[in-house]
């Protein structure tokens, strides 16, 4: 059993969708990304379950893959897009994504990327710090516009998830503390080049419980009545990504158990007119994904057994940065004795690992799956030691695509000089 339903083992061998990996390393080498198209459109479809009928609007959170060939199929699907850079928003553009549908988040916008944003039409831009509102103003004023905004509040709650991916706590550097909003709105309000449209706030990722984005909701109903007070009108609630996949046991809450609750909650407050915005990112894509590696050796010392394997932290980051667990399949399984294996690539590095004491029978030679590498997978790839970035395959039934092909060693350094 894997975590990841379109990734299946048939007559032994792994599969995605219908194709076996065995045929994709041998046609396409190894490190390799493999992704399933049918696990996007499922994926999609229980946020498009949870949606209907009501005022919603999902901006896929697309840091978490950006390739071209997944954000055109979100698109398709009728996404709109959470970018956080200008570079995040040409991506957008280039498959035609529809800029009305898109936020724009994060806590250092440049001028250009303001500018960028602005010019497309994005629907929102959600604002992290006074200083942000001023420069926005500013740079809208300029360009002869109005710059539609809600502000990221902080509602100091606990998500419960990793320290480095919680991000709605007091002591963090994004949004602004919920109670000062009531002041930074008056002044948004001040500000001619400005138009409040909406609230928002994203409290971390991989949350798997439905309370912590309860606890903040219940805040920002206060907020939201607190700002009518002050005449300012709130049309949108934006309640961030976060929702969290299944790596290993977890039963994460799904889209529709979260929003059947927050549109009870309200009804009750009388505010069901409000928009609701999500922006999901990880659990759109992270089980549609994983990396396939190949064992190049086999080590062992008094300690420790060790799989070196050809992928290695710059393909696959989440490991040694959060100590993250991915599942480890033997793409075709050995019967015989398992024994415990730290799974490390080849990389100069202690940090350089993927997986621990995982229970394994493997050979050199063999290929392995690295489950559960949809999301901030390639995204956070780099090519630390000059190795190329992986390809990336997209398995549609029995018809694969190569939706980008593997870097080549040459590229990595053609546009460098030597000095004169
Ligand atoms: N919205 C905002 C403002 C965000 O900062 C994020 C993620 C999302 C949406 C999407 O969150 P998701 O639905 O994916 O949880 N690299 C880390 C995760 C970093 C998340 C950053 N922000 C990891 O690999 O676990």
């Amino acid at each position: 059993m894997t975590v990841a339903p379109h990734f299946a083992f048939k007559n032994n061998v792994l599969h995605a969708e219908d194709v076996p990996l065995t045929q994709l390393a041998k046609e396409h080498h190894t490190p390799l990304y493999v992704y399933s198209r049918q696990a996007l459109r499922d994926a999609w479809e229980a946020y498009r379950v949870a949606a209907e009928g009501r005022n919603v609007l999902v901006c896929f959170g697309m840091k978490a893959n950006s390739n071209l060939a997944v954000i055109n199929e979100f698109k398709k699907m009728g996404s709109g897009f959470d970018i956080v850079s200008g570079g995040e928003l040409a991506r957008v553009l280039a498959v035609g994504g529809d800029p009305g549908k898109v936020v724009f988040s994060g806590v250092g916008k440049q001028v250009w990327e303001m500018q960028a944003a602005l010019k497309a039409g994005v629907k929102c831009f959600n604002v992290e710090s006074e200083a942000e509102l001023d420069r926005l103003s500013q740079v809208a004023a300029d360009m002869g516009q109005v710059a539609p905004v809600s502000l990221r509040v902080n509602p100091d709650v606990d998500a419960h998830t990793h320290p480095y991916i919680s991000t709605g706590l007091k002591e963090s550097k994004f949004g602004i503390p919920i109670e000062r909003a009531p002041q930074v709105y008056q002044h948004a309000a001040s500000l001619p080049s400005l138009r409040i449209e909406g609230l928002d706030c994203h409290i971390g990722s991989q949350i798997t419980e439905a309370a912590p984005y309860l606890d903040a909701l219940e805040k920002l109903l206060d907020l939201i009545d607190q700002l009518a007070s002050q005449g300012i009108t709130i049309k949108h609630l934006d309640l961030g990504g976060g929702i969290g996949i299944r790596y290993t046991n977890e039963t994460p809450v799904t889209p529709k158990e979260l929003l059947d609750q927050v549109f009870d909650r309200l009804a009750a407050r009388k505010l069901g007119h409000l928009q609701i915005v999500l922006e999901p990112g990880r659990s759109l894509v992270g089980n549609a994904g994983v990396l396939l590696t190949e064992v190049q050796y086999l080590k062992h010392n008094e300690a420790k057994n060790f799989a070196v394997v050809d992928a290695a932290m710059n393909d696959l980051l989440r490991p040694t940065l959060y100590e993250a667990w991915h599942d480890v399949e033997p793409v075709q399984p050995r019967a015989g004795d398992k024994q415990s294996y730290d799974i490390v690539g080849p990389i100069c590095e202690s940090g350089d690992w993927l997986a621990r004491d995982r229970q394994l029978a493997v050979e050199q030679g063999d290929l392995l799956a690295i489950m559960s590498a949809g999301a901030y997978a390639f995204s956070m790839a780099s090519q630390y030691n000059t190795r190329p970035r992986p390809a990336e395959i997209m398995v549609d039934g029995s018809e694969v695509h190569v939706i980008r092909p593997r870097e080549s060693v040459d590229s990595l350094f053609s546009s460098e000089k030597p000095l004169p």
